[in-house]
């Protein structure tokens, strides 16, 4: 399914409503909730383990999207599909063996995705296309929300292309705003996460800004 889908990053939500903020954001028509687990080490922050995700599980009913920011990410795969996810990112940098953590994932029941820093080539995926239902493509150096967006329109063009006609989505992780969304989708990216632009401003009392920006990208 490659229409469009917008994952909030609950990253920029309010930390101690995240039930309600996701029920909010959920009520004004996000797709997926997209979860950024950071471990002080593979990324400069700190945020959520698997506690945290099986704590928000039931208060989401949409896809439980998390993007593991760390390193190792083998000991915490199982942890983190028992907690509920569905879908679980490794990024091809955190170690030697993104083959093996991606069988992984797999193997857990979840689908697997394999997210790119800036600066690495979408030829670090070329021989894992057949393990993977993602791509996460990142337009900031991880580790912090609300950074500006890194133009890299022709590497989604490029892995679009590599995909072929395998289902993969290719998701996009930072900076996303009503400006930058258009390129993005035109080179075939079909998830778009967005931290700050859903979030900022709004609050689970009054969610009018979540669903006028959602819509908005
Ligand atoms: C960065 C995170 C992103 C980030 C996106 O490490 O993976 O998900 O929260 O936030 P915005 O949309 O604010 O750039
Ligand atoms: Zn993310």
């Amino acid at each position: 399914d490659r229409s469009l889908k917008i994952a909030p990053s609950i990253l920029a939500a309010d930390f101690a409503n995240f039930g309600a903020e996701c029920r909010a954001v959920e009520d004004q028509g996000a797709d997926w909730v997209h979860i950024d687990v950071m471990d002080g080490h593979f990324v400069p922050n700190l945020t959520f383990g698997p506690p945290m995700v099986k704590a928000l599980r039931p208060h989401v009913r949409t896809v439980l999207d998390v993007h593991l920011m760390i390193a190792p990410v083998d000991p915490y795969i199982d942890a983190f599909a028992e907690a509920g996810a569905d879908i679980i990112t490794a990024h091809v940098e955190a170690g030697p063996h993104i083959h093996r953590t991606l069988q992984a994932i797999r193997g857990a029941g979840c689908k697997a995705g394999v997210a790119l820093n800036p600066g690495t080539p979408a030829s670090a995926v070329e021989h894992v296309l057949d393990l993977i239902d993602l791509i996460c493509v990142m337009t900031v150096n991880p580790g912090f929300g609300g950074q500006s967006f890194i133009p890299l329109e022709s590497k989604v063009a490029t892995l679009r292309e590599m995909i072929g006609d395998r289902e993969v989505h290719i998701e996009i992780d930072g900076g996303v705003t009503p400006d930058t969304a258009p390129g993005l989708v035109a080179a075939g990216a079909d998830v778009l996460v967005a931290g700050s632009a859903v979030f900022k401003g709004g609050s689970a009392e009054s969610p009018g800004p979540y669903g006028a920006n959602m819509r908005a990208i």
